[in-house]
């Protein structure tokens, strides 16, 4: 199975940060944001990932290549923990840049992987949607994939005062956690969602979605969706969600970029007295 992760967003509400660097290679503590998803995909039993960017963006497929001269200078200078941490790094998955050629949409994004993904199941990981899950929130996804037989979405309940910025949901409840899938809205003003079940970033996918995609005008956003091109899916065969255990951070907002970043830090025990400290400080300082 191949992971299909989208990267070739402009990155505005990360702005300046974004300006010349990619959205996906911004750290959270130590490791940039798309190095998380990489890893559950891994840790997933997916090795093969195909990296959608935009045509400019050379960097955030070099972040998973081998670095001959930095290899060599940590060998030199005998950092031999550096250099497995780098070495493990450039062997953690097969990666193959996709060029999106313009900012057409998630759908249009997931259709630009098509070639490397080939006719089988696969996996579409949105980097921004950071998820802390034991075991891994994909690795689950695959088995309730394997025990419906169909495509799987993962869904989450959000405020209802949020639901306009996802693909929403309609869908009944099969028991474990499992929902049949009955539509599927992309952005719905509040009073129109049918739930308050909301897309979260992992998808695992049959084939035949990308001719599902084909078919696909634009949509909210005047953009390809890949909400849409699921909901044309929907008229062909049985859709399923499965809500997600675990804890999903959005790290593509000023906020959640903050919030990940502390959530990640207070998990390193290094890093969590550090934290822990800072944030009474700042406390005590609001607090007089
Ligand atoms: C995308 C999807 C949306 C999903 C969301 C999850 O929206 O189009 O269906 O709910 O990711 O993060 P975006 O955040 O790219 O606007």
């Amino acid at each position: 199975m191949t992971a299909v992760i989208p990267a070739a967003g402009l990155g505005t509400r990360m702005l300046p940060a974004t300006k010349s660097i990619p959205k996906e290679l911004l750290p959270l503590v130590d490791r940039p944001i798309v190095q998380y998803g990489v890893e559950e995909a891994v840790r997933s039993g997916v090795r093969r990932v195909a990296l959608v960017t935009n045509p400019g963006n050379t960097l955030s497929a070099s972040h998973f290549a081998p670095h001959p001269a930095l290899e060599r200078a940590l060998a030199e200078s005998g950092r031999t923990e550096a250099l497995a941490a780098m070495r493990a790094l450039a062997a953690l998955a097969e990666v193959t840049t996709v060029h999106q050629e313009a900012p057409l949409g998630l759908g249009h994004a997931v259709l630009c992987g098509r070639r490397v993904v080939g006719d089988a199941p696969f996996a579409v990981m949105l980097p921004d949607d950071v998820i802390d899950a034991e075991p891994p929130a994909l690795g689950r996804m695959i088995d309730v994939f394997i025990e419906v037989g169909g495509p799987v979405v993962l869904v989450e309940r959000v405020p209802h005062s949020v639901v306009h910025r996802y693909g929403v949901i309609a869908a009944e409840p099969l028991g474990g956690g499992v929902h049949r899938v009955t539509d599927l809205v992309e952005k719905p003003a509040p009073d129109e969602a049918p739930s308050d079940l909301a897309i979260v970033g992992r998808y695992v996918l049959t084939p035949d979605t990308f001719a599902a995609l084909e078919a696909t005008g634009t949509g909210a956003g005047g953009e390809i969706q890949l909400t849409d091109g699921l909901r044309r899916l929907l008229r062909q065969r049985p859709v399923y969600a499965w809500e997600l255990e675990g804890k999903r951070l959005d790290a593509g907002t000023p906020a959640g970029y903050l919030e990940a970043t502390i959530h990640f830090a207070l998990k390193r025990p290094d890093l969590a007295p550090v934290i822990e400290e800072a944030l009474g400080a700042a406390r005590g300082v609001a607090g007089r």
